[in-house]
């Protein structure tokens, strides 16, 4: 596709990883006290992964795409993207756990209570979650409050419940894409917004940044749940493994043929508003939510 592009994500990928790498290194209370070595191999497990960091590269592409100055948008932003990914981390570590979904591989790698055991899944879950807000501090109580509201009890985690109360029933489409705006949506557009408020944008860029991560976000959704099917029982997806739980999918509802379409037009109206900003890199993560192979 767009060359350049992929040249700037891979790198903004590579100070995503330097900076979660780092973090690891330095955690800690200002006495100096560290966690405990079983709780940081375990957040290490889980974290140093080969995710593909979507949700930080959303933080940043957004903060480019308002403020154009690519050293100073990256250097406000990445507490943002640092802490966004420790709470998508922390989801699904929990998400994995036997009372949820009960996966055994996640990032290419066994599960974290596979690996470890179930009480340390939990508590590097609930480290990640909470130690992400002491990074987020650093961009101010506006992002704070947005990314708890996005990740709590009325948006990732609610929705995540929703989630499981529907395994085994058949919602109507616009049931289902309340769950999915709920589970995976609001960490996208707390992502967008992020971006935005660390790079100083204005009330309307916040507003279409949001409408942005929406879209994205449902996009994202409907091209996991058509990989679950699809990718192939190489990929940790691929499996099957929401049709065996008779999870509430968008190929349970529409079959993979509209479900892709929808998953389309997800994606256009948030490529329609990248381009609003002239953002070439916030444009190729919106397409590529979709054309995407894991
Ligand atoms: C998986 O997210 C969970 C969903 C919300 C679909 P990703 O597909 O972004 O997982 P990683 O971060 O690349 O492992
Ligand atoms: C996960 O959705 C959403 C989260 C909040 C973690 P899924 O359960 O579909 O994600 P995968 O397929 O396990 O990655
Ligand atoms: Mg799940
Ligand atoms: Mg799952
Ligand atoms: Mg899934």
């Amino acid at each position: 596709m767009d060359a350049a592009v992929d040249v700037l994500l891979e790198r903004w990928r590579g100070f995503i990883d330097d900076a979660l790498a780092r973090h690891l290194d330095t955690v800690g209370d200002r006495d100096g006290v560290r966690p405990p070595a079983r709780l940081l191999d375990a957040m290490a497990h889980s974290l140093l992964a080969p995710g593909k960091r979507v949700r930080p590269l959303v933080v940043l592409a957004a903060a480019t795409a308002v403020l154009k100055d690519e050293t100073r948008a990256l250097e406000r932003a990445m507490p943002a993207a640092l802490a966004i990914e420790l709470v998508h981390t922390y989801s699904l570590i929990h998400d994995d756990l036997p009372a949820l979904d009960d996966d055994e591989l996640r990032r290419g790698r066994p599960t974290l209570h596979v690996a470890f055991d179930e009480a340390t899944a939990i508590l590097a879950g609930d480290a990640l979650l909470t130690d992400a807000f002491a990074v987020l501090a650093a961009a101010g109580a506006s992002a704070v409050h947005e990314l708890a509201q996005a990740a709590g009890s009325a948006g990732m985690v609610g929705g995540q419940l929703d989630d499981v109360a529907a395994e085994g029933t058949t919602p109507s489409i616009e049931a289902l894409a309340r769950i999915h705006a709920k589970k995976t949506g609001r960490l996208f557009e707390a992502g967008a917004v992020l971006g935005g408020l660390c790079a100083g944008g204005n009330g309307d860029e916040l507003v279409r940044l949001r409408a942005l991560g929406r879209h994205l976000g449902l996009a994202f959704q409907i091209a996991d749940d058509l990989l679950d099917v699809t990718a192939g029982a190489a990929a940790d997806k691929g499996t099957g493994r929401d049709a065996r739980h008779d999870k509430a999918t968008w190929v349970k509802l529409l079959g993979d043929e509209a479900a892709r379409a929808r998953a389309h037009a997800e994606a256009d109206a948030a490529v329609a508003l990248a381009r609003g900003f002239d953002a070439a890199a916030l444009a190729a993560l919106c397409r590529r939510s979709v054309a995407r192979t894991r």
